[in-house]
């Protein structure tokens, strides 16, 4: 008993030893001895953010191919996936006034949905109700004239989209925060403010160009 117990042990030593040996025979004390199946531990490709020899800016990760259009879960409708195509002039501007129309059925639904974006998204600055009065406003952030000013309340829902798109003056660009779709309904819902039921149009100051800059108002 006693001696197939020595015998045993004396076998665990000497694998030990021959293991201990056979992992001291890379140079490199960092690196493990022996590597089972190397490259899952160094990939012979090159890392996303890794620098690459193969492209002039050196730059492993890459540019998407111009004219890609994106898809993701974020896509509700045919035309979010669809490039928009008025160009950020004011030619474009104009032409999107003209020519872009909500694609949406306007009901219920979507104007409840329109009024919790807005208020996650536009109302800090043009205020619940529209008047632009938002909490920013009051602290030095852009004053944005009222949605039932004479200025914006006959401004025609591609204007409006377009301006969303690609932001205007002191507004910035909020295609990256909202859909096409979640846009235009957003829009149903600003159209409320545009002309409130049985109210006339208020006396609010005509240039909102003048009010976006002011940085002064505390
Ligand atoms: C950072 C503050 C800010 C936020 C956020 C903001 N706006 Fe504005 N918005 C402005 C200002 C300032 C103007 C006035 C721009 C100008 O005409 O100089 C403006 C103008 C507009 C106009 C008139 C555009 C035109 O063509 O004259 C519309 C419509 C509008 N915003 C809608 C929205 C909607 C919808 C959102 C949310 C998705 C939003 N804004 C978010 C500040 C903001």
């Amino acid at each position: 008993m006693i001696r197939s117990m020595k015998k045993i042990v004396s076998i665990i030593v000497s694998f030990a030893a021959v293991a201990q040996l056979a992992s001291c025979t890379n140079d490199d004390p960092k690196k493990p001895g022996f590597e089972y199946m190397p490259n899952m531990y160094r990939s012979p490709s090159y890392e996303t953010y890794s620098s690459n020899p193969n492209f002039a800016d050196s730059m492993t990760a890459r540019q998407p191919v111009n004219g890609t259009i994106a898809r993701g879960d974020m896509i509700y409708n045919d035309y979010d996936r669809l490039p928009y195509t008025y160009p950020n002039t004011p030619e474009g501007y104009e032409a999107a006034g003209t020519g872009l129309r909500n694609p949406l059925v306007k009901d219920d639904n979507s104007l409840a949905e329109g009024k919790v974006l807005y208020t996650n998204f536009c109302g800090h600055c043009h205020g619940a109700t529209g008047m632009g009065d938002g909490a920013v406003t009051k602290f030095n952030g852009p004053i944005p004239p009222a949605y039932n000013s004479d200025l914006l309340k006959n401004l025609p829902e591609g204007k409006m989209y377009h301006s969303i798109t690609w932001g205007k003056n002191m507004m910035g660009s909020h295609a990256s925060q909202v859909t096409p779709t979640q846009r235009w309904k957003i829009i149903m819902y600003v159209q409320t403010l545009q002309n409130p039921a049985g109210q006339t149009a208020s006396a609010t100051p005509a240039d909102s160009t003048k009010n976006a800059g002011s940085t002064t108002k505390m």
